[in-house]
């Protein structure tokens, strides 16, 4: 099969990261856009993207993309898809997607657009009536941006920020894509000292011992593309060796606290599942007492935010006293916290040196950066 493209979605904030990652991968073609970042991809890289990467929230393959303002256009455009490429005669090929600023608002018109007019290709070209859709799932995406249509097939199935080792029902956790997102950022690399001192489920300090390690993100789950015909099972084989193959087997000092014995219990089992319960300590620790001695080290945390207003004053008072404890840390540690308040740095103490705007999920936040003094 030729070079194929494919396009990451990523949270806003992230691109620049993927894109990096992405080269890093050796991908040709990268091109980031907002919240999205495009590259080139022959059939093997799809594997090794899928298991390597570590802040992109899926990846899909691009089809096609043309300009269709009615359904007719539609219709035909994606007819016009080499589709028995890509979905055998059993394949399942549900269809969603979006429209934004187009001629074609209505999501559901579109969607049964889309559905006919890939089972019409296909139905001709495995001289079928009735496609029987009983084999592995192929999701057919869309999106209308200013009437430009994107065709996709979305190869991971649940997003990639599920890595499989985080216990379901934990409040307020953190997407592991953003964990992993703000440890890069801190440019941790594994020999000093890392600590997330409100470390809640723990997703922080596991990327951080993911990262360390340079474990592949996604070697501990499945996607749907292992399933796909065109990407036999010994390209994923080829990928996973070459991860494990790049992986580091040294001694990390990483460290978890959670003032909630419950939330330290569920980061010690997530860092179970996640294969790095021998490099990761959690302990029931009060943040506001946090210290260290080691000359130099990594603080990457996401305190409360406090969003109701009572919560609000509870979490400047955090702030206050965890602002305090960070200026008793020895001058080479270098502090990230995201959070969403908007008085952060007044309450805190201090001004950051850095400031950049990343988002939770819907929430808009800010990753405060103090990068201390060598
Ligand atoms: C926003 S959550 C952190 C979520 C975490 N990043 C995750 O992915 O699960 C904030 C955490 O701070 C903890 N916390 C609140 N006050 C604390 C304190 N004084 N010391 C330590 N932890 C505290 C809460 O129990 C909660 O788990």
């Amino acid at each position: 099969m030729d070079t194929l493209q494919l396009v990451i979605p990523t949270l806003f904030g992230l691109e620049g990261l993927a894109a990096e990652e992405l080269r890093r991968l050796d991908l040709s073609g990268v091109a980031a856009e907002n919240g999205r970042v495009f590259c080139s991809a022959s059939p093997a890289d799809i594997p090794r993207v899928l298991l390597g990467l570590r802040t992109g929230e899926r990846a899909l393959v691009v089809l096609g993309r043309f300009y269709a303002a009615d359904f007719d256009a539609l219709f035909e455009g994606v007819r016009a898809l080499p589709w028995e490429r890509f979905i055998p005669k059993g394949g399942a090929f549900p269809v969603k997607g979006h429209s934004l600023n187009s001629a074609l608002r209505s999501v559901p018109a579109c969607q049964s657009i889309v559905k006919k007019a890939v089972a019409a290709r296909l139905g001709a070209k495995y001289g079928l009536e009735t496609l029987p859709e009983d084999g592995a799932l192929h999701q057919i995406q869309f999106s209308i941006l200013k009437d430009e249509v994107t065709v996709m097939l979305d190869t991971c199935g649940p997003g990639l920020h599920k890595r499989g080792y985080r216990a379901v029902g934990v409040a307020a956790p953190l997407r592991e894509t953003l964990a992993a997102a703000m440890v890069m950022l801190s440019k941790y690399r594994g020999r000093d000292p890392f600590c997330d001192p409100f470390c809640g489920s723990g997703t922080i300090a596991i990327e951080a011992a993911l990262i360390a390690r340079n474990r592949a993100p996604g070697l501990n789950r499945s996607f749907t593309a292992q399933k796909w015909d065109w990407l036999p099972s010994k390209l994923w084989m080829a990928a996973a060796d070459e991860a494990m193959d790049k992986e580091f087997h040294g001694d990390y000092d990483i460290w978890g606290g959670d003032i909630d014995p419950y939330a330290v219990e569920i980061a010690r089992s997530n860092a179970v599942k996640a294969d790095v319960e021998d490099c990761v300590r959690f302990e029931v620790a009060d943040a506001t007492r946090f210290h260290r001695d080691e000359p130099y080290g990594r603080v990457v945390t996401n305190p409360p935010y406090g969003e109701r207003i009572m919560e609000k004053k509870e979490a400047e008072e955090l702030y206050r006293a965890f602002g305090q404890t960070v200026r008793g840390l020895p001058q080479g540690w270098k502090v990230s916290v995201l959070s969403s308040h908007t008085e952060f740095e007044r309450t805190f103490g201090r001004t950051a040196d850095k400031r950049r705007k990343l988002y939770n999920g819907m929430l808009k936040c800010d990753l405060f950066q103090y990068t201390g003094k060598k």
